[in-house]
């Protein structure tokens, strides 16, 4: 132990002879000990107690007015706090009395006329006690906390895990019918004879659009809908968030203060769903410092944390602030402050499901009328090479002649499908499950099989690793959202060998179709 802590330990003595006193002290000091205090009046013992808050005791047993039994029983209460030893020193050596000074609640016993090595020793002994009790204390006190913060942090994730769950349950059933109306309408708009019945066909779809839009938001906040990576300019995307609101924020005088690292480097990440992210961020504080006075002023920071490979990105307001007691909750899906009809309370959560999503953080700092400042931190990832992709999904066309089998539970589903991948002029054939599917391999050759993840009988996920085990896995794909409820194996195999043979795309007609021209390319191009 650090003598230090020994020579600062604070030392009570206890006793009515005044020579005694002097004595103790004089062999206390000598080792070292300079904090030290002493009464011969045993009934100040409790008020120097509470004063001095000694380390340590040295209590006579004979003593007028009270006996050093009796103050043991009054210091009862204070020692059962913090362990605090008494070291009672007698020059009554018999057995009743020792006994009864241990019964009291003596830590040591301590003959006069004593040894003085003896004593010393039994002090220190006694103090060691004590700096442990107290360490063990402080210890005890962090870990408690500990918990108590984990303990909160595990019931908020539980809690957004079940909102998650529910959420992307929702958006998984709307997403069947959406690309049904999607797909159908799509089709309908380049059929259709005349022009007004294309224009309404484009506002349906317009309407549907918002709608999967929605849903997609949904599935960011579960966090079941991977980003689309790209090289992404924070500092650009930053200024561009800026620019979209541009208007609004000059309306309500509120000046923009931008202090962005020139050399930032690029993020492998969702440029659209982190435009999202600044552009929640933006509305919010431009919410808030309506209700602030002049100056109004929103800053943003971006800065490279080259040790931690990160990047750093703070929007802070001169807004109200946010109070303490609900910033915990900022983050929950609906969580909000403001009047019904006005807001969703899904800004934040959306921006948190996006930032975690891509393995950042994102957090807020405020105090109640300082303003918020919302704190980023973003990994610098660079991107896993894939080979055999096109540069850009636009440059690739059809490959008409090919073959695929399109799985999916919902007839409507398949059909719409195979009928925007025959006017690309592909052979289609169709599968209402993956057993069904296997059976239709098993009999021919596709080039390319798009399934539907969630499927009675036999999963997309399920399918799939069947046909690797048959090692014949042509290109795969599956436009659903791999659901919650599948087998923790198949899912992890599906999601360890998703980037590479079986994207997750979207559902909509437009996407596959493009994902199939897509992963035909390298066929095409060989
Ligand atoms: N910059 C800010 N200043 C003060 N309060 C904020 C700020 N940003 C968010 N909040 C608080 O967090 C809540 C949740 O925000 P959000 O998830 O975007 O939902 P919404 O904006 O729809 O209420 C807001 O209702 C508001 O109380
Ligand atoms: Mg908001």
């Amino acid at each position: 132990m650090d003598s230090e802590i020994f020579r600062s330990a604070k030392i009570l003595i206890v006793d009515d002879e005044q020579a005694m006193v002097r004595l103790l002290e004089l062999l206390l000091e000598h080792v070292g000990y300079t904090n030290l205090r002493s009464t011969t009046d045993p009934r100040e013992v409790l008020e120097c107690c509470a004063e001095f808050q000694p380390d340590l005791i040295l209590l006579d047993l004979r003593m007028p007015h009270l006996d050093g039994i009796q103050v043991l029983k009054q210091l009862e209460e204070r020692r059962a706090d913090l362990y605090l030893p008494v070291l009672v020193l007698t020059a009554d050596v018999s057995r009743e009395s020792k006994r009864a000074a241990l019964e009291a609640g003596a830590s040591d016993l301590v003959t006069k006329p004593f040894e003085q090595t003896e004593l010393l020793l039994r002090v220190r002994n006694l103090l060691e006690m004590r700096f442990l009790h107290r360490d063990l204390r402080r210890q005890n006190e962090a870990l408690e906390a500990q918990i108590q913060e984990r303990t909160h942090q595990l019931l908020e994730a539980e809690k957004l895990a079940t909102m998650g769950n529910l959420l992307a349950g929702v958006a998984h059933e709307l997403n069947s019918p959406l690309s049904v109306i999607l797909g159908q309408v799509g089709l309908f708009a380049t059929t259709a004879a005349d022009d007004s019945a294309r224009a309404r066909a484009r506002e349906i779809g317009e309407a549907a659009e918002r709608c999967a839009h929605i849903v997609r938001s949904f599935l960011t906040i579960a966090r079941r809908h991977p980003p689309e990576r790209g090289h992404v300019s924070l500092n650009l995307l930053l200024r561009d968030a800026v620019e979209l609101l541009a208007f609004e924020l000059r309306i309500d005088n509120i000046e923009v203060q931008l202090d962005l690292e020139s050399d930032l480097p690029l993020v492998w990440a969702d440029g659209h769903q982190l435009k999202q992210v600044a552009v929640n961020l933006i509305a919010n504080a431009r919410q808030a410092m309506r209700e602030a006075s002049a100056p109004r002023r929103l800053s943003f920071l971006t800065r490279h944390e080259v040790q931690s490979r990160r990047v750093r990105i703070e929007v802070a307001d001169t807004g109200p602030g946010i109070p303490p007691e609900i910033q915990a909750r900022i983050f929950e899906p609906f969580f909000t402050t403001k009047p019904e009809g006005e807001s969703t309370g899904l800004g934040l959560a959306l921006a948190r499901g996006i930032i975690e999503g891509h393995g950042g953080a994102i957090s807020v700092e405020s105090r109640p009328g300082e303003g918020a400042r919302f704190l980023i931190e973003l990994p610098v990832e660079t991107p896993r090479l894939t080979h055999g992709e096109p540069e850009t999904f636009e440059a690739a066309l059809p490959v008409p002649g090919k073959t695929i089998l399109v799985v999916d539970d919902e007839p409507a589903v398949a059909a719409l499908l195979a009928e925007g991948l025959s006017r690309d002029g592909y052979k289609v054939d169709t599968a209402a499950n993956g057993a069904i599917a296997l059976r239709k391999l098993a009999a021919q050759n596709y080039d390319l099989i798009i399934s539907d993840s969630g499927m009675p009988v036999l999963s997309g996920p399920e399918l799939y690793l069947e046909r690797l085990r048959h090692r014949r896995c042509p290109q795969f794909e599956h436009p659903g959202i791999p659901r919650a409820d599948r087998g923790p194996s198949a899912r992890e195999a599906l999601h360890a060998r998703e980037r590479q043979a079986c994207g997750a795309t979207s559902s909509t007609r437009d996407g596959l179709t493009r994902r199939a021209r897509q992963v035909h390319v390298p066929q095409a191009v060989r």
